[in-house]
């Protein structure tokens, strides 16, 4: 692509993405959703294509999709039950908008995940003194191990009480969020598609099994042909460098991957030069590996420059991808001195800040200036806006 004609591109990208919001979605269709993780791995990682039609929606590379989950209807017809309500009651939405309670707990509240204000809220209702006292500022830690692990249905089940007024359930309950999923895909090679990859958050607590609101429904409730309402959350802190000869350092364990997937497109459509080299790790190289026949085809044909990995349960000790850049900590410094763009994404939690002290490592020792001159080295690509997080 020439350059006249990206900017083209990224100025009606810029006008598109304000049409759709989370108010207005645009309904996109589901054109594959397939499995990247293997049968036997741990997780269940999907990968999403979604219509997005001509003229539709536009995007960059370092945006994310936001998507507007729905709960699933065991999940809603449970609340109603424990509730002693038919679904068929008369509520007004947010906004004063006439609909249902069956579509209120589907489409507006959020009943997968317990929030600290509804636990307040509970309190006052049902009077209960041990919930009263669970929510008083000196019983945080309590409080928020209560919440870990625990949705709406499980505090109406324990604490129960009867509401007069479908509509208090507005008060009670917050407004069912939309996610984010980071686009990996570029627009410059698929004109009429969006990418995502998304792991699907499952687990078990209090004897039963959990499954995220919005990973669940697009792993199990999002088959090919569905629609699913998205819009574009921009991201301007996140982008390839407007130099297309600076080089590209990307860390991306698990589905920490998905916008340097679409780094990797954008490169290969023609839109810049720059050299790239990926971190990618997972658990184990056999399961794990997200988009392996890509990552290594661009290796060959030389739009990765590098690709190292780090597969943490396939030996006895884990193995992340701190350790590499640790073990290629000379190299990488080499990059950062020719002006390289260090992204990060994924775990905000974890590792993300082992990457960051792994850097300050690197160039610490290979400066040969010690730790306060990589502090001050960081703080400068910070400035620079070179070391960009996108983390989560
Ligand atoms: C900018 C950004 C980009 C993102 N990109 C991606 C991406 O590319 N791919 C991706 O998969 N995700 C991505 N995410 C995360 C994504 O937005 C959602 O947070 C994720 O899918 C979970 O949402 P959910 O609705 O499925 O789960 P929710 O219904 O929100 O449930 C998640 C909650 O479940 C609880 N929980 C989880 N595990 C346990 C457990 N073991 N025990 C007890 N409780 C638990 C926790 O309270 C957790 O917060 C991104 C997030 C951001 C902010
Ligand atoms: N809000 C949510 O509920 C939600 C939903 C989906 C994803 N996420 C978050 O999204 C991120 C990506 O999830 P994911 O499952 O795709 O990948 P992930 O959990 O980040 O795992 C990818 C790889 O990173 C490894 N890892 C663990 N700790 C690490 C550390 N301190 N430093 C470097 N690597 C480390 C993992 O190893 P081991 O597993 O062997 O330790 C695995 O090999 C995670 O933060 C996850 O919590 C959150």
């Amino acid at each position: 692509m020439q350059s006249e004609a990206i900017d083209t591109f990224e100025a009606s990208a810029r006008r598109q993405r304000v049409l759709y919001t989370r108010n207005h979605p645009y309904a996109a269709t589901v054109l594959v959703n397939r499995l990247l993780t293997g049968p036997a791995s741990e997780k269940e990682t999907r990968h999403l294509e979604l219509s997005l039609g001509r003229p539709g929606i536009q995007y960059l590379p370092g945006d994310s999709a936001g998507v507007i989950p729905e709960n699933r209807s065991e999940a809603v017809e449970e609340v109603l039950r424990l509730m002693g309500f038919t679904g068929d009651e008369p509520v007004t939405d947010f906004y004063g908008g006439a609909l249902d309670l069956r579509k209120a707990l589907t489409s507006w509240l959020m009943i997968g995940k317990l929030s600290s204000s509804t636990v307040r809220g509970w309190a006052k209702l049902t009077g209960n003194a041990e919930l009263t006292a669970l929510v008083l500022p000196k019983n945080k830690k309590n409080f928020e191990d209560f919440l870990w692990g625990r949705e709406f249905p499980d505090l109406v089940e324990q604490y129960a009480v009867k509401l007069g007024d479908p509509q208090q359930m507005f008060k009670l309950l917050p407004r069912l969020s939309p996610r984010l999923y980071s686009i990996s895909s570029s627009q410059a090679l698929y004109p009429d598609t969006m990418h995502v990859s998304v792991r699907v958050v499952r687990y078990e607590s209090y004897g039963r099994k959990r499954q995220g609101v919005c990973s669940g429904q697009l792993g199990e409730r999002t088959p090919e042909g569905a629609v699913l309402p998205i819009f574009i959350h921009s991201n301007q802190l996140f982008r390839l460098p407007a130099d297309m000869d600076a080089p590209v350092v990307m860390v991306g364990p698990g589905t920490g991957v998905a916008p340097f997937r679409a780094y990797l497109e954008h490169k290969e459509a023609g839109c810049g030069r720059w050299p790239m080299w990926l971190f990618f790790g997972e658990q184990r190289a056999s399961q794990d590996f997200l988009y392996q026949d890509e990552l290594l085809a661009w290796q060959k044909n030389g739009v990765l420059q590098r690709l190292d990995t780090a597969f943490s349960r396939d030996q006895k000790v884990k193995i992340y991808v701190q350790q590499r850049i640790r073990e290629q900590s000379a190299e990488l410094w080499r990059w950062l001195e020719q002006g390289a763009y260090f992204y990060v994404c994924g775990d905000s939690q974890r590792m993300a800040p082992d990457v960051e002290a792994a850097v300050l490592e690197a160039v610490a020792v290979h400066s040969g200036k010690g730790a306060e001159y990589a502090a001050e080295y960081l703080a400068r690509m910070n400035k620079q806006k070179r070391y960009l997080k996108d983390v989560y």
